[in-house]
């Protein structure tokens, strides 16, 4: 771990943000772990939507998550979320998306990649992505893809790698990529922006090449990106 780091939670949890959001966690699994209690520590409230929000595993959760953080069902988290994180299997997120009502004007942040772990196909081949398809549906949100690119132990651990680790960006938000930004920078990551929505298509890609080698004879590798200085 970064020998900074601690300082770096120190000071985001005992020095007030200059601004606090509440931020609505859509799952309550790996990627959901990594991030919530992050963002509580920057000083924004978590709320986990979760199928199951009185089970042990979101509970445990809200534990961990800040004094503010809560549990309910994915509908009533996103109401007063000024960004939801749509931390759920990749293949089911445009179902998950249609059921949680009205998110004009929040910033969505979409971790997910398109693929079942059990199935060796990636499901977008050409044209679109699941950040596209999120912003069809949700056309007054911000989509921001984000987090996709390494996995749930790097985010909290980044150094563990050696290095910096970079986090790409892509949404027509100019803004919205600027929320997420300072996200991904309190967490002690770095953020580039990669432009437009539709640079999500090559973004989920890069995952294609991995998952390939993890479910056949080749090597398996793990991989993260650093930006040039
Ligand atoms: N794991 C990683 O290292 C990693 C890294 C980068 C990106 N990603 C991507 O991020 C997304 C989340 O990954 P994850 O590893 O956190 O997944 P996970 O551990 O399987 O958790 C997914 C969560 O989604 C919720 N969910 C809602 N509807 C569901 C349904 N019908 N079936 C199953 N779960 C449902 C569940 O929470 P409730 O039971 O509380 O509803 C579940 O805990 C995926 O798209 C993945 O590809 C993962």
């Amino acid at each position: 771990m970064n020998p900074c780091k601690p300082l770096v939670l120190f000071a985001l949890l005992f020095v007030a943000p200059a601004f606090a959001d509440t931020i609505a966690i859509i799952g309550t699994g790996d990627v959901a772990k990594a991030l919530g209690p992050e963002f509580a520590a920057q000083g924004h409230t978590i709320i986990y939507g979760s199928r199951n929000p009185g089970g042990d595993k979101a509970q445990d959760l809200v534990k961990i998550s800040g004094k503010d953080a809560s549990a309910v069902s994915p509908q009533e988290a996103v109401i007063d979320a000024d960004i939801v994180v749509l931390a759920v299997p990749g293949l089911l997120v445009g179902e998950i998306v249609k059921g949680l009502g009205d998110l004009s004007d929040k910033i969505i942040i979409d971790p997910t990649n398109p693929l079942e772990r059990r199935i060796l196909t990636f499901h977008h081949a050409v044209e679109t992505s699941n950040a596209q398809i999120i912003q069809a549906i949700a056309p007054d949100a911000y989509v921001v893809k984000a987090f996709n690119t390494l996995n749930w132990r790097t985010m909290i651990d980044p150094d563990a790698t050696g290095g910096p680790i970079s986090i790409p960006l892509a949404g027509d938000s100019r803004r919205a990529k600027k929320v997420v930004a300072k996200l991904v920078e309190g967490m002690g990551l770095e953020a580039i922006d990669v432009g437009g929505i539709e640079n999500a298509h090559w973004v989920e890609g890069m995952l294609m090449l991995w998952i390939n080698n993890r479910f056949s004879l080749r090597e398996s590798f793990d991989f993260h990106l650093r930006k040039v200085e």
